[in-house]
């Protein structure tokens, strides 16, 4: 094929992706979906891209071609001292033969993921004069990164930041509905309990039963705004993750030990299993440790009186499995494919324990953003089984 052929099947496949782009309002699927095309074009062997956080004036990667590299995702990169931040700063592209000789590079991204990059070239993605964050491509198969590899990949970043910004708007649309949706049941309670408390023919007894039902009211709703908070920025891909290697038995003993008190005041048993050699884990504990306090949590909770909940490890290849068993009475079937959506409760449990109905989209969102999966079993009468599977830590170590 010549040089002009080429360009015009670029061009098409560029037209191509940006239809491809629009039918997507899943943030990852879409982020995935660019960096894939970016290195096709460019003829590179990676790609990336960088979200920018204007409130922490930073950026973060948040997907790359090559993402068995786990620990990668969430690197804050600076703005000072980056390629990607120079990018953001000047809103121009980039392009460098080789980038160990230039000052402007970030050798953190590096460190963190053992790849070693050579060439790069670098656009900014801008949409409504607003910047969204960085495409780059990273070492060119053969020769250097062209004219035309540029302003390919300048179009595909101005696609990408309209196609980034939609799905952050959709998302925040809907979440913002079904929050304000969330919000009804709690406030009716709250001013009832109010207009309730100004009769003066309440007894005292009455009057302290209000009160606590008012308490645990807005106890509820500060528990649903923090949730919610914790929610809206996975899906919208502003969570930064930091790596680090920890102990998962430490991690197991710590999350009893918080717990204590609410299993101690039904009796339940909570047990760690694990083998003693088990391997450290790659990960970020504060995330993995809002997980397990979730579903160990949800295991008490929803346990019966005298039960009894196993924390389970084991080592599976280049993952491992971490298992949170209960003995309460099961999830009902129609009610299993429901569960890791937001604000799913089970109706026959709702009334009789409290929680907001979206600790497992949270867990969900921080175990996929660890490129690992979660499932569910569970058997009615006897029990249920939360299972996430981890890579161990990046495959380039
Ligand atoms: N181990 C379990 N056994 C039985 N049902 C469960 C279990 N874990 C979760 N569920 C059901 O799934 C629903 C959703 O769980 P999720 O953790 O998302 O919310 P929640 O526990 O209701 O609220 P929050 O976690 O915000 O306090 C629960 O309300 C409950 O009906
Ligand atoms: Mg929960």
């Amino acid at each position: 094929m010549d040089t002009k052929t080429q360009n015009l099947a670029d061009y098409r496949r560029l037209i191509e992706i940006s239809r491809d782009l629009a039918s997507t309002l899943d943030l990852d699927t879409l982020l995935y979906r660019i960096v894939r095309v970016a290195a096709e074009i460019a003829n590179a062997e990676e790609a990336s891209i960088l979200l920018y956080d204007d409130v922490a004036r930073q950026l973060h990667f948040q997907v790359a071609t090559n993402m068995e590299l786990p620990n990668m995702r969430g690197v804050d990169v600076p703005l000072e001292g980056s390629i990607a931040g120079w990018i953001v700063t000047h809103r121009e592209p980039v392009r460098i033969g080789d980038v160990q000789d230039d000052s402007r590079y970030f050798d953190g991204v590096e460190n963190a993921t053992s790849y070693a990059t050579q060439s790069i070239l670098g656009v900014p993605m801008i949409t409504k004069d607003k910047i969204i964050g960085v495409l780059e491509v990273l070492n060119k198969k053969e020769g250097h990164f062209t004219d035309v590899d540029e302003e390919l990949l300048l179009v595909l970043g101005a696609q990408a930041a309209v196609a980034i910004d939609n799905t952050r708007l959709f998302q925040q649309s809907d979440l913002i509905s079904e929050f304000v949706h969330e919000l009804r049941t709690p406030l009716a309670s709250l001013s009832t309990a109010t207009y309730l408390l100004l009769r003066p023919e309440i007894s005292p007894k009455q009057h302290d039963q209000i009160v606590n039902n008012i308490h645990s009211e807005t106890l509820r709703l500060s528990a649903l705004a923090s949730s919610f908070l914790d929610l809206s920025r996975l899906e919208s891909g502003r969570t930064h993750f930091h790596y680090e290697t920890f102990s998962i038995e430490k991690l197991f003993n710590e999350c009893r030990e918080i717990m204590q008190t609410k299993a101690a005041e039904e009796n339940i048993e909570v047990e760690i299993d694990m083998p003693s050699d088990f391997p450290s884990l790659q990960a970020d504990p504060n995330k993995i440790k809002q997980v397990i306090l979730n579903l160990l949590s949800n295991a008490i909770k929803y346990n019966r009186s005298n039960g009894t909940v196993t924390l389970e490890a084991r080592k599976e290849k280049e993952q491992i499995r971490l298992t949170v068993k209960d003995t309460g009475y099961g999830i009902p079937e129609e009610a299993m494919p429901h569960l890791f959506k937001k604000f799913f409760r089970v109706h026959e449990t709702e009334s009789k324990v409290a929680g907001t109905g979206l600790g497992l989209s949270i867990s969900k969102q921080i175990v996929q953003g660890h490129k690992g999966s979660i499932e569910v079993k569970s058997k009615s009468g006897k029990g249920t089984s939360f299972i996430i599977r981890l890579p161990l830590r990046s495959t380039r170590d």
